[in-house]
């Protein structure tokens, strides 16, 4: 994939990976749902998919994960004698399709051409452009502009494609299909296994151009062209598809879809009939098409010809006007070096095709808790859940670009409290540890056994689950630096004061004393490095425990002035009292390893006893490329070789506790040791790099960052496991690199400094922050900077 032009990313691949690796790149999404970036005819090998975030469901004992929606939007088109245009049409002529992500907008053209040889019989050419988004002011609705020019005849139907694939489903039952011949609308309704939660379809269409026959039939639309001989004929249909799913009762579901797909404001449009203009568009066999698509700028189509033209159009800069708010708050823009800027807009991008903008689903509540999975609303990959890269690594951008959000995200990790506390109380522990795969009631997804084993097939034991204690570090984190970036200590009172002390109760629980070393230790832990389980006294985790004993210790002492109604029934409810003189001692006498007198610091207790070997000697033992690395038998876990960032981690989230020279130190011993198995690892090496002053270390990293969704190079399948998806934790990385990293962007007492180290090609950096309620735009270019209050 390219970004060819500002703001549009393109690519012309119909090759098996490209399908499912655009499917990912051109991601379309409003935080209420996803929708991949598939054509209209794709089918379920080519893994169309419309998610909807927190709706969740599980077959027997098949993992759980996120529901795949039937898809509103497929259409299938074949010629007279029955040979269906697809990308894997053998009389595919050329294909190119693009993403505005600058207004979240899918386009695609394509064209099919039969010569009389490849299709005996058959002479004259196809061509389908569509342009499609998912509105950024209505949760439900997806809007599509669908475009045939041809010359020849050809039959297609429309319909709410239920053959999705799934990776652990199905997880719809009960399908009820009808249309509504009226409002030319095709209807599901079907209900999740699990929980039997409703969901509902609503794909109501409108033909600019009225085709030679069109109708209802059962569930689907069915409808036959025929094309002015040599020059072709247009015909444009539009379709206006609601989406609800998660909703109690099939009546709230099909309302809320209902209400989507037609609107009140053009009710009468949507007939065939309709349609101000005779006849069809007729545009030359090569040429573009009359002006209505183009792979890049949108370009309208003169006047608005019927109700449905209009109503496209309506909706269309509703959409667009939400989006330049959007980027009034989120964009960042980099002068000097163009892709650098693109890329950047890009990840940006998926991060606010994701941002919960909507109430939950089966709520109403717009501030109600909602949070983002690891990868995004891109499939059902990491089963839809949601890991600390939220809290670590995508909270930063929301926080000083639209802190709301990371309310919501604080308030969802509020109310999966309780699944927090059944996942300690499983394991024999207190207070709250947060699932590593936390789903809607934030008990712990994750498997005992969450990797197959190339050699066997069969799962392996992994300890993901029991021993990445490290997350309710991440959560109670977040909520810091939420204090300390908007000063909104209200989320004290709304159950983040409690959450707070349940994960500090967690970690007394969990920590141990050893009266010979006279200090507390944690044992039995795997880092963020996923390479090395069970280890005892990962740098990082130790750090962080700290963190939350004494981040509890803040919130006391903040509730105490502010909240002290709060702090009394908090107290009185969980009953803390006791744990109060524990946590001071626990926090003054809890062991960090401290960098040794080379300024390196150990990883973890015997990590500089593991083989010291280099990385390109572990991947060499490698006997299929798809082994995993860590476990009993990995290649990687008796050596030095670490996943992911863990303690240049460390010094990023703790700058101010280690020198220059230190930090200096770690990145030289750690990152040949790094293979960046995880997308969360190289921002991390960026962030150090800049904070010691050095770009061309951190350049490369940012860029590794960066481009994760552009190239797609990240592993695609595990095993059979499709493991594909966007990464906003690397999109939340770019922007960190960027924006803490080269800009040095900082908040202390509410005051914003920078510590500018741009990269040589960069003249200038700007970007708008957030803090404590008032907006700045800050710009920096090589010669200095301006901080101004907008
Ligand atoms: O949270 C990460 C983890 O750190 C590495 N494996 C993938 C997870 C989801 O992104």
């Amino acid at each position: 994939m390219k970004l060819e032009r500002e703001w549009l990313a393109s690519d012309t691949g119909t090759g098996e990976n490209d399908i499912l690796l655009n499917g990912n790149r051109m991601l379309t999404g409003n935080g209420y749902m996803g929708y991949r970036g598939t054509v209209e005819e794709a089918v379920a090998a080519d893994m169309p998919a419309t998610i909807v975030n927190g709706v969740y469901d599980k077959n027997g004992d098949k993992w759980r994960e996120p529901v795949c929606i039937p898809n509103a939007l497929s259409i299938r088109l074949e010629t007279a004698s029955g040979r269906s245009l697809s990308l894997r049409s053998e009389s595919l002529f050329r294909h190119s399709q693009s993403l505005d992500f600058r207004y979240g907008i899918f386009r695609r053209h394509t064209e099919w051409r039969f010569d009389g040889n490849t299709a005996p019989g058959e002479r004259g050419f196809v061509r389908v452009e569509s342009e499609r988004f998912v509105s950024m002011t209505n949760a439900h609705l997806l809007c599509e502009r669908y475009l045939v020019t041809t010359d020849m005849e050809l039959n297609g139907e429309r319909l709410i494609d239920g053959n999705v694939r799934d990776i652990n489903g199905p997880h719809l039952e009960s399908f009820v299909c009808s249309c509504d011949t009226a409002r030319r609308a095709l209807i599901l309704t079907a209900e999740t296994m699990e929980k039997k939660l409703s969901v509902a379809v609503v794909s109501a269409s409108a033909w600019d151009t009225a085709p030679a026959k069109n109708f209802f039939s059962g569930k689907v639309e069915r409808f036959t062209i025929q094309g002015t001989p040599i020059c072709g004929s247009t015909y444009c249909l539009y379709v206006f598809a609601g989406v609800a799913a998660g909703e109690k009762t099939a009546e709230a579901a099909l309302a809320a879809a209902s209400s989507a797909a037609f609107s009140a404001e053009f009710a009468g449009g949507g007939h065939s009939a309709d349609a101000h203009t005779a006849g069809g568009h007729s545009t030359g066999g090569d040429s573009a098409s009359g002006g209505h698509v183009s792979s890049g700028e949108y370009v309208p189509s003169g006047a608005c010809v019927s109700f449905a033209a209009e109503r496209y159009m309506t909706e269309l800069n509703a959409h667009r006007a939400e989006w330049d708010s959007i980027w009034e708050r989120g964009d960042v823009e980099i002068t000097g070096d163009e892709f650098a800027r693109r890329a950047l807009r890009y990840n940006l991008y998926h991060l606010q095709i994701i941002a919960p903008r909507f109430a939950a689903p089966g709520s109403r509540d717009v501030s109600g808790g909602l949070s983002v999975p690891a990868r995004g609303l891109s499939g059902q990959t990491y089963k839809g859940a949601i890991f600390w890269d939220t809290e670590m690594f995508i909270s930063p951008y929301f926080l000083y670009t639209e802190p709301e959000m990371v309310k919501r995200f604080i308030r969802y990790r509020v109310e999966t409290l309780d699944g927090a506390r059944r996942k300690a109380a499983e394991y024999g522990y207190s207070g709250a540890f947060y699932a590593w795969e936390s789903q809607e009631t934030g008990d712990d997804a994750c498997s005992l056994h969450n990797v197959t084993d190339v050699f066997t097939g069969r799962p392996m034991r992994t300890y993901f689950r029991d021993k990445q204690i490290h997350i309710s570090g991440a959560v109670v984190h977040a909520v810091r630096e939420y204090l300390a970036a908007t000063g909104d200590f209200d989320i004290l009172r709304d159950g983040a004061l409690e959450m707070v002390l349940e994960c500090a109760r967690f970690y007394l629980s969990r920590i141990h004393y050893s009266p010979l070393k006279k200090r507390y230790e944690v044992l039995d832990v795997t880092g963020p490095d996923e390479y090395h389980e069970r280890v005892n006294n990962d740098a990082y985790t130790n750090r962080i425990v700290k963190d939350v004993f004494d981040t509890a210790e803040f919130c006391i002492a903040e509730a105490k002035v502010r909240a002290p109604e709060t702090l009394a029934s908090v107290m009185d409810k969980i009953r803390f009292t006791d744990e109060l003189p524990l946590m001071r001692a626990a926090s003054a006498d809890l062991y960090v390893p401290a960098p040794g007198a080379d300024g390196i610091i150990e990883q973890f207790d015997g990590y500089f006893q593991l083989e010291n070997c280099s990385l390109q000697d572990v991947r060499s033992r490698l006997l299929d490329p798809k082994e995993y690395w860590g476990g009993a038998n990995g290649v990687a876990s008796e050596t030095q070789i670490i996943k992911q960032a863990d303690v240049i981690l460390l010094q990023t989230v703790f700058p101010d506790e280690y020198t220059e020279a230190q930090k200096r130190a770690n990145f030289a011993y750690y990152e040949p040791r790094t293979e960046h198995g995880s997308s969360l690892s190289p921002c991390v090496y960026a962030l150090l790099a800049c904070a010691v002053g050095d770009t061309d270390w951190a350049y490369p990293f940012f860029l590794k960052t960066a481009e994760i969704d552009i190239t797609g190079e990240s592993k695609q399948f595990a095993g059979l496991v499709y493991i594909g998806g966007t990464h906003p934790a690397a999109n939340g990385g770019a922007w960190l690199s960027a924006v803490r990293g080269f800009c040095g962007f900082s908040v202390t007492n509410g005051e914003i400094r920078v510590a500018p180290r741009l990269p040589p090609s960069w003249e200038e950096i700007s970007f708008s922050a957030v803090v404590r309620g008032a907006a700045y735009r800050i710009s920096i270019t090589k010669d200095g900077y301006t901080i101004c209050k907008k």
